[in-house]
């Protein structure tokens, strides 16, 4: 069943171009049925609130940059297991977004329960259909990138990120943020996404194996990204320590210098998301301060960016070029290449880490 591969969360990272392909399985008109969102209801959003746990947390906090900034309707993303708890202003016109891959999380559930009886309209983007998660919801989108086995969540996140980029786009057009030029290139691009996730994986996988032989035995790593990246530099420390057991931490590219650049040393290598966007300038700057403490810069970077990072890092992976939010969902296969192939020589358990289950259904 595991097609060849050593292990499901390999045969799930290479999957993801047909799970992408399977989620966006719609066309540009029918979007409004998609997200079950009428013209008029959507004119009326004044707050989106993403709830979720997780990976799908991280998935829910990189959306917050492309749907502000597509549809200028401000983001508030929660750990569903804090926004259980904590007083929640019941702001007029909020629709509540809950993220998840099994729809059965237990802290999810409960803080779309409060979403509900805050009154807020609610919308599950879930990979499991008939699930709690989505028997709740006003309405659900279904990302179909089928059954997830691996408990270290690979194929959903990266669905999920595409549901979310769907959503902004389509709402910043709705909401005339976008004229038709825009809606028309930003929806070309996301539906070209299946074939960018399919050269990056055919273009990193081998040179992350490589770096990660190198380095595999570190006992702590970093990992830098700003805007749509950070979350995914969030999400690749989460990746590794699910499944190596290691010490990892991801943090915007901007805030090493505010403290957690005092644990850099030539032990603690640095994966730097750097794509050749408005960014890149800052992110040449963080590789260049951690390469200056000693650390192994690992940098992702496009062709445009190689050119430039070329000499001064430790290694490079070079992924297709995108518009920036866009390259922030093809990272993602990078840091989970990397996070396999640093668990699969340290020979951990990977499809079945230590202490962890599929689905949390306990608070
Ligand atoms: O099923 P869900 O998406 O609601 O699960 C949320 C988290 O428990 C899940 O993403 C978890 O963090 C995974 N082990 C990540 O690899």
């Amino acid at each position: 069943e595991k097609g060849g591969y050593k292990h499901f969360m390999l045969k799930e990272i290479y999957e993801q171009p047909d799970a992408v392909a399977d989620t966006l399985r719609f066309g540009v008109e029918d979007m409004p049925s998609v997200f079950g969102m009428s013209g008029k209801q959507i004119k009326n959003i004044k707050k989106i609130q993403i709830i979720a746990c997780g990976t799908a947390y991280h998935a829910g906090l990189c959306s917050k940059y492309f749907i502000e900034e597509y549809s200028g309707i401000p983001v508030e993303v929660d750990y569903a297991s804090e926004y259980k708890y904590r007083f929640v202003p019941s702001t007029p016109g909020t629709l509540a977004i809950a993220v998840s891959q099994s729809g059965e999380t237990a802290d999810t559930i409960a803080a779309m329960k409060k979403a509900k009886e805050a009154g807020f309209k609610t919308l599950a983007i879930c990979n499991v259909l008939g699930s709690t998660l989505t028997r709740m919801a006003d309405h659900t989108f279904f990302t179909r990138c089928g059954l997830e086995i691996s408990v270290a969540s690979t194929k959903a996140f990266t669905s999920q990120l595409a549901a979310l980029y769907g959503l902004a786009v389509f709402l910043g057009f709705q909401r005339g943020v976008l004229n038709s030029a825009q809606f028309k290139k930003y929806s070309t691009e996301f539906f070209a996404l299946p074939r960018l996730l399919e050269n990056t994986i055919k273009n990193t996988a081998e040179a992350v194996k490589k770096t990660a032989k190198k380095i595999y035995k570190e006992k702590t790593f970093v990992f830098l990204g700003r805007s749509a990246n950070y979350p995914i530099a969030l999400e690749g420390a989460l990746k590794l320590k699910e499944i190596s057991y290691l010490h990892a931490e991801g943090f915007p590219g901007g805030e090493i210098k505010h403290g957690p650049i005092a644990i850099i040393d030539s032990h603690v290598p640095v994966f730097v998301l750097a794509p050749k966007d408005n960014l890149f300038e800052k992110m040449l700057s963080a590789c260049e301060e951690t390469a200056a403490r000693g650390a192994k810069v690992i940098a992702v970077t496009d062709k445009k960016g190689a050119e430039i990072l070329g000499k001064k890092v430790f290694a490079l992976v070079k992924i297709p070029e995108a518009n920036s939010f866009l390259t922030a969902i093809l990272n993602a296969v990078v840091v989970q290449f990397f996070a396999y192939y640093i668990a699969d020589l340290r020979k951990c358990e990977i499809d079945q880490p230590r202490n962890l289950a599929k689905s949390v259904t306990v608070e």
